[in-house]
């Protein structure tokens, strides 16, 4: 499952993930830098934030309510923020992309 993380000044990242493996849990094993993911997937503190894609937003789905919570303590959030540690990785998701917000690294 390849997914495409693109850092705030433009870099980009295509790295292979594995199905059930979080989004976050993805990024942190490739070191894509602004996924820092402080508590390590447990929802609770707002650093493996991303935005998705338009495009992907219906199959990425909506977020929990606990995942809402924690998102009002992240940085600049719009529409389109998710907490990468609560998506996990299934084949329709195969060439996901996601954006790293500014002000994470
Ligand atoms: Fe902490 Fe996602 S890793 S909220």
């Amino acid at each position: 499952i390849k997914v495409t993380f693109i850092e705030h000044n433009g870099t980009v990242h295509t790295v292979d993930g594995e199905p059930g493996q979080t989004l976050m849990e993805t990024a942190v094993k490739h070191a894509v830098p602004g996924i820092v993911a402080e508590c390590g997937g447990a929802c609770s503190c707002a650093t493996c934030h991303v935005y998705v894609d338009d495009t992907w937003k219906e199959k990425t789905g909506a977020p929990s309510e606990m995942e809402e919570d924690m998102l009002d303590f992240a940085f600049d959030v719009r529409a389109s923020s998710r907490l990468s540690c609560q998506i996990r990785l299934k084949p329709e998701l195969d060439g996901l992309v996601v954006r790293i917000p500014e002000f994470q690294n």
